[in-house]
């Protein structure tokens, strides 16, 4: 490999800054696939961040884009309004069903989150009801973002030790561990014990609001709980008047089998954040949808109760156009595809479990996502794990690209992903974890 990250002009992100890290250098990518300078093809196993879920250069998003180009580029939104960002609302407002009314836009999901969190401080400054309030309930295992108010609401961890000096008050509560419950209670005989303390502490507190990644905790580890969780967050958040705020970057736009994992959960936030598969990875476009009841809050001829906050490509034409295109197409294929896709790989899940025994633990599917841990004689979970790394570099052999969470293992591959790449992925993946069980000869 030619390049790595201290020789490149660019500052390559969450890459050790070391000569001996190699860089693939992709010059070009079709579906499932993305092509190196030497012309070696490597199967996107991740979609490029679980952005892709078309896959590559979809034809309809590149004509959705060079129609839009005919006509608007970009043009500010602050005072403006333009089509494609009217029909990409429109149509998301349509997939909730008009659970929420408005659509707030920005450009990444760690903005869509600071959007949330802004909104529901301003929401009780602007109530006549309400005193202010500021403090998030959050779980240790979650991931909002790198920006400082996103960091502030994810978990405390390796990604933001850091920078813990520069907290806003929250209150971290244990994130639900449905996989390996600790009171050893299943779904069926669950009675929420988990959410004890979070209990407590909401019905003698004040909390502008609970951010919580419904059904799956993502970047902390592929985490899969319960939506009796949801519910009763849901109820606690209603009795409390507190906003429920749902960061579906991760599972939105159909990645657990249905539009939007509240969906899934049968559970409705106050507050829902999208980014990441919203436009199938082709531009960067992020989205806050506001229930009616926060949005009144803002219905004001008094410029105070505005919400004063914008990005400066806010609503960018292009990526409006590109995103209306993939809410269609999700609607019209994408969801059949996912489905799909989760029935395959819940079969690979039975066929891989059987092959690696007691060497992976906690094998689970859940629409587009297939994850596990690796059982290592020293279990720490943490994402530094140099396992991740071992198994990352070894499938790099057989051109598949994938980044585990330290010794958790996943894959989501585009929602479109052929079977004989989906077949390629889990033989890499078996004959090189079966490779590490091998001892060693002398
Ligand atoms: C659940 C969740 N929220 C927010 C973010 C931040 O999104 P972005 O990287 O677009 O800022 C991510 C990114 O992985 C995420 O997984």
């Amino acid at each position: 490999m030619k390049f790595n990250p201290v020789t490149t002009n660019t500052w390559v992100p969450l890459t050790i800054q070391d000569e001996s890290e190699p860089l693939l250098n992709i010059v070009s990518a079709e579906n499932e696939f993305v092509t190196d300078e030497d012309g070696n093809v490597w199967i996107d196993a991740i979609s490029s961040w679980w952005t892709m879920i078309y896959g590559h250069r979809h034809p309809r998003l590149i004509s959705a884009l060079q129609n839009q180009l005919q006509t608007l580029d970009h043009v500010m939104l602050a005072g403006n309004i333009h089509e494609s960002a009217e029909n990409l609302a429109k149509s998301l407002l349509e997939l909730t069903n008009f659970d929420f009314k408005k659509v707030f836009y920005s450009d990444n999901g760690s903005n869509a989150i600071e959007i949330a969190l802004k909104l529901s401080i301003q929401y009780y400054q602007n109530h006549p009801d309400f005193k202010a309030r500021s403090e998030f309930i959050v779980f240790s295992n979650s991931y909002h973002g790198d920006s400082i108010g996103a960091m502030n609401v994810s978990g405390k961890n390796y990604f933001n030790r850091i920078f813990s000096e520069l907290r806003f008050p929250t209150k971290e509560f244990p994130a639900p561990n449905c996989m390996n419950c600790p009171w050893g209670k299943q779904p069926t005989n669950c009675d929420t014990e988990c959410l004890a303390d979070l209990e407590l502490s909401i019905k003698q507190n004040e909390y502008a609001g609970i951010v919580i990644e419904p059904l799956v905790f993502g970047a902390n580890g592929m985490l899969f709980y319960d939506k009796k969780v949801l519910t009763k967050l849901r109820d606690l958040a209603t009795s409390t008047d507190t906003l429920l705020i749902f960061d579906e970057v991760f599972t939105g736009m159909g990645k657990l089998g249905e539009p939007f994992a509240y969906q899934k959960a049968e559970v409705v936030p106050d507050l829902l954040i999208l980014a990441k598969g919203l436009t199938g990875g082709m531009l960067p476009l992020a989205t806050t949808l506001v229930s009616d009841f926060i949005y009144k809050q803002f219905l004001s001829k008094d410029p105070y109760k505005s919400f004063f906050h914008a990005h400066t490509m806010t609503g960018n034409a292009l990526a409006c156009s590109v995103g209306y295109t993939s809410v269609s197409m999700l609607q019209e294929f994408g969801l059949t595809k996912v489905r799909e896709l989760e029935k395959k790989l819940n079969l690979y899940a039975i066929s891989f479990q059987k092959k690696m025994g007691t060497s992976v633990e906690n094998v689970r599917v859940m629409g587009g996502i297939f994850a596990f841990e690796w059982k290592e004689p020293v279990a720490h979970d943490e994402y530094l794990n140099p396992i991740g790394k071992q198994i990352k570099n070894s499938l790099r052999n057989f051109h598949i690209l994938l980044r585990p969470l330290g010794r958790t293992i996943y894959i989501t591959p585009p929602y479109t992903i052929s079977d004989p790449s989906l077949e390629k992925i889990f033989l890499a993946l078996e004959t090189t974890l079966l490779g590490f069980l091998e001892p060693e000869k002398d």
